[in-house]
């Protein structure tokens, strides 16, 4: 006799890539193969589950892809924007969550700006919960898609040298990145200027030409709305000691590629050119991002 064991909300729920074993974070991976090589565009396979997304702050590919991702698997969903909402009037984050899942929730995906928050909410809902971004501490389907385009443009991660350029304090993507990659073997280094790095992080910060010498060359956006001082003296003067200029690309390796989670400054850390350059990456990150993400509806309901 089989005794089939009943996983956890916990065990449903994807708060960070941190605390999550090479073993799970590969199984998501090669779920999502399974959804890329799909043709039929609906499938029933979250028919009857309602999914809430949740978002606390503005989105335009983390919330898009997550719509396309619950529909394609057959799921109702119920978005939630904050600007029609009576969040408005005052109401918190949490009693927010908690009415959604009053109502019959199955799933939430949440985007908030709070830190520790969402592990806070994680620990007093019933229904699983997907970190769609919380503010610089975590976005774990961006850098899920991430490995699955490295992945499927090199067939390996266990070696690979991926340099992270730009604002990594600020940088959720930065951070969850680190936590995986390095969980496969591969080499991670940093790029920034001194008011851009993350002191709670210990890879390497190399230069900007060792970092065009990496196989994956991330860039970053810089975020302005999350300093509080003035970052940089002009937009021209980041660009020409940190931009990606075309320049730039013809240092880096024939084999290399270029990423960057996007929205991109275009002109800033990385020129117009560039963003759908042969080696760019952008909109197939895009792409990656709803076989990505069925994986993880389908980890949290299935
Ligand atoms: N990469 C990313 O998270 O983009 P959005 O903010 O548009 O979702």
């Amino acid at each position: 006799m089989s005794i089939q064991m009943e996983r956890s909300v916990k065990d449903r729920s994807l708060l960070g890539l941190k605390s999550l074993s090479r073993f799970e974070i590969e199984s998501i991976l090669n779920r999502a193969a399974h959804w890329d090589e799909q043709h039929v565009k609906v499938q029933n396979v979250l028919k009857d589950k309602f999914v809430a997304n949740m978002f606390f702050e503005n989105s335009t590919r983390t919330r898009c892809s997550f719509e396309v991702a619950e529909k394609r698997l057959g799921a109702e969903v119920i978005n939630f924007s904050t600007s029609a909402s009576s969040v408005e009037k005052g109401e918190s984050i949490y009693d927010t969550v908690r009415t959604l899942e009053s109502m019959g929730m199955d799933a939430g995906v949440i985007r908030l700006k709070p830190i520790g928050l969402l592990e806070q909410i994680a620990e007093r809902v019933k229904m699983p919960l997907i970190n769609a971004g919380d503010g610089n501490n975590e976005h774990p389907t961006q850098a899920l898609l991430d490995l699955y385009t490295m992945r499927k443009h090199f067939g390996q991660l266990d070696g690979l040298h991926v340099a992270i350029v730009g604002d990594i304090e600020h940088s959720r993507v930065a951070r969850s990145n680190l936590y995986a990659l390095r969980k496969f073997g591969a080499n991670v280094s940093f790029c920034a200027p001194d008011n851009m790095r993350a002191h709670d992080l210990d890879a390497p910060y190399v230069t900007m030409g060792e970092a065009l010498q990496a196989d994956v060359v991330m860039m970053l956006r810089v975020q302005l709305e999350r300093h509080e001082s003035e970052v940089m003296h002009s937009t021209e003067a980041y660009r020409a000691e940190y931009g990606l200029t075309l320049e730039r690309v013809a240092q880096m390796k024939k084999h290399a590629i270029i990423m960057h989670p996007a929205p991109v400054n275009r002109n800033v850390e990385i020129d117009d050119e560039v963003v759908e350059a042969e080696s760019a990456r952008i909109f197939e990150q895009m792409a990656n991002g709803v076989p990505v993400r069925m994986a993880v509806l389908e980890r949290a309901l299935v």
